[in-house]
């Protein structure tokens, strides 16, 4: 039985195009699904739209279209971040698929079955924004303590999910499974609020009708978010499927929606009888030019326009490496041009070009290694775990760290360069020269390797560039040193990063 990995995005609203927000936890996700499928696991990515809902039957009215006519529609924009920001997802759900509507029916029977589920009436106030109820007590100037969006005003027949069965349950699960909510910070927010008591949630409306019909009373739709959050099971074909073998999953999701699936999702998981997910990890927001992000402020990143200008592994890699993954950053062009500059162009892409280059003007082939000196097996001696701290940094979703950890040994081959100057070599001892850009050229193979999840292109060049075949190497534990061959010839390279200028700055 090989090994399995699975691990979601939000499902997105299609109500607008396609943002940062959006691409960031999509990329995010997506390194780490091809770090484990390159560490040798049977990974699962799934992403996709969520549907229904009020927010969404009224975005369509006001583009003044048919709902569904409306949604394939603007569906596609979000089926196309997979090539803009080179997403390797597995599956793309969309809730108004059949696939999902039966298995949402189905996780309703079960919990109505299991006895979570009664009828009663609603009063109480409504964010359509939010998506969300909210108590007289919890608004902030009569609006979402959330979002600072309208509420309004609630009555009518409704099904409740007897969410204060699980308070207590919930707080042992937590305080057995210390890492379920990740970052820490956030879990304890998630125990104190469960702390403060929870009440049944509403999860029925009969004033619309864009969603999936109660089964055994179509006057009632279900709640759009009890709905949504059982995409992570539809896709997978719950109960019984093959790929039920993906499950538990990983869920990472911006800080707002973290209560949802923080709370009531395993609350229901719990009603239903499934194992919970292995973690839901919560990460920061994106402010642009230090602002929140608004149409109004014209300051809205689109990732199409980004990637266009400045390349997408060139944004995949700034959105991981500059903020540390569940704080809080701040996109800006300045930031975003240095660090392609002086990480990308300059520590990396030059490095690869100097050396290669070497090779290709007086070897014209993999260089043939002779006696290691001390300073050979130091710059050597750096790479001694490395593929386990990095293994341990995308454990625990730490980005940035492993990015860190990669550029130590970036910086470490810099420094050996220099310091060994082979362009000084050529004339004095060439042999010695050739030992050299070999040990550089397969310290590569590390690199190459380990960025190959986060800049998955550049990544491609570079193993064409060192003449590694894909099919040398199964996992990261084929990228050891000295098994290069010698025969392999070695070609020019051409620039795989370059320079670049803050267009908008200019
Ligand atoms: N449809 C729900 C999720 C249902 S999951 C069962 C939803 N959709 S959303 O489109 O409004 O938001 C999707 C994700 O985008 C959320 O995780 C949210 O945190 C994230 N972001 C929205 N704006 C963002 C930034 N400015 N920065 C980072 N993430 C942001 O909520």
């Amino acid at each position: 039985m090989s090994k399995t990995a699975y691990i979601t995005t939000p499902i997105y609203y299609p109500s607008g195009n396609p943002h940062l927000g959006s691409a960031y936890t999509s990329t995010a996700c997506d390194v780490w699904a091809r770090f484990k499928r390159l560490d040798g696991f049977d990974t699962l990515f799934l992403t996709g739209t969520d549907e229904h809902g009020l927010k969404i039957q009224r975005s369509a009215e006001k583009a003044g279209m048919e709902t569904q006519a409306y949604l394939d529609g603007i569906n596609e924009k979000f089926r196309e971040l997979s090539p803009i920001m080179n997403l390797s997802n597995d599956d793309f759900i969309r809730t108004t698929e059949q696939r999902h509507k039966d298995i949402a029916t189905k996780m309703w029977q079960t919990l109505e079955k299991a006895g979570y589920i009664y009828k009663d009436k609603y009063a109480g106030w409504y964010s359509v924004s939010d998506e969300t109820y909210y108590t007289e007590e919890q608004l902030v100037d009569g609006k979402s303590p959330d979002s600072g969006h309208p509420v309004e005003w609630v009555e009518e027949e409704s099904y409740f999910f007897k969410m204060s069965a699980f308070e207590q349950k919930l707080l042992d699960f937590y305080e057995q499974n210390p890492n379920f909510i990740q970052p820490a910070s956030r879990r304890n927010e998630v125990i104190s609020f469960v702390k403060n008591g929870l009440e049944d949630v509403s999860v029925s409306r009969t004033t619309f009708n864009w969603g999936i019909p109660v089964p055994g009373d179509d006057k009632h739709v279900m709640y759009v978010w009890v709905d949504a959050l059982t995409n992570y099971l539809s896709a997978i074909g719950w109960p019984e499927s093959d790929k039920m073998k993906y499950w538990p999953a990983i869920h990472v999701v911006g800080k707002d929606i973290l209560r949802f699936h923080a709370i009531i999702w395993p609350a229901m998981l719990m009603a239903a009888e499934v194992p919970l997910p292995k973690q839901v990890y919560a990460h920061g927001w994106w402010t642009s030019e230090g602002k929140k992000m608004s149409k109004s402020f014209g300051n809205v990143i689109d990732p199409k326009e980004v990637t266009e200008t400045y390349g997408t592994d060139q944004i995949r890699y700034f959105i991981l490496r500059e903020i540390s993954f569940g704080s809080d950053g701040d996109f800006s062009k300045d930031r975003l041009v240095e660090r392609i500059n002086s990480d990308l162009a300059n520590s990396l892409g030059n490095l690869y070009q100097r050396v290669l280059s070497m090779v290709a003007k007086n070897v014209g082939h993999v260089p043939q290694h002779q006696n290691l000196t001390e300073a050979d097996e130091a710059y050597i001696g750096q790479f001694n775990g490395i593929i386990g701290d990095v293994r341990q940094e995308m454990e625990a979703l730490q980005f940035h760290k492993a990015l860190e950890r990669i550029w130590q040994v970036v910086y470490s081959a810099n420094q050996y360069m220099d310091a060994q100057e082979p362009w000084v070599l050529r004339k004095t001892d060439p042999e010695r020269m050739a030992t050299v850009l070999r040990v550089l050229m397969e310290s590569f193979k590390y690199i190459t390797a380990l960025i190959k999840p986060f800049m998955p292109e550049a990544a491609s060049k570079f193993e064409a560039q060192l003449n590694w075949q894909v099919t040398d190497y199964k996992t990261l534990e084929d990228a050891d040193f000295f098994s290069l061959n010698v025969e392999s010839e070695i070609q020019k390279p051409s620039g795989v990063f370059m320079r670049v200028e803050n267009k908008e700055a200019a």
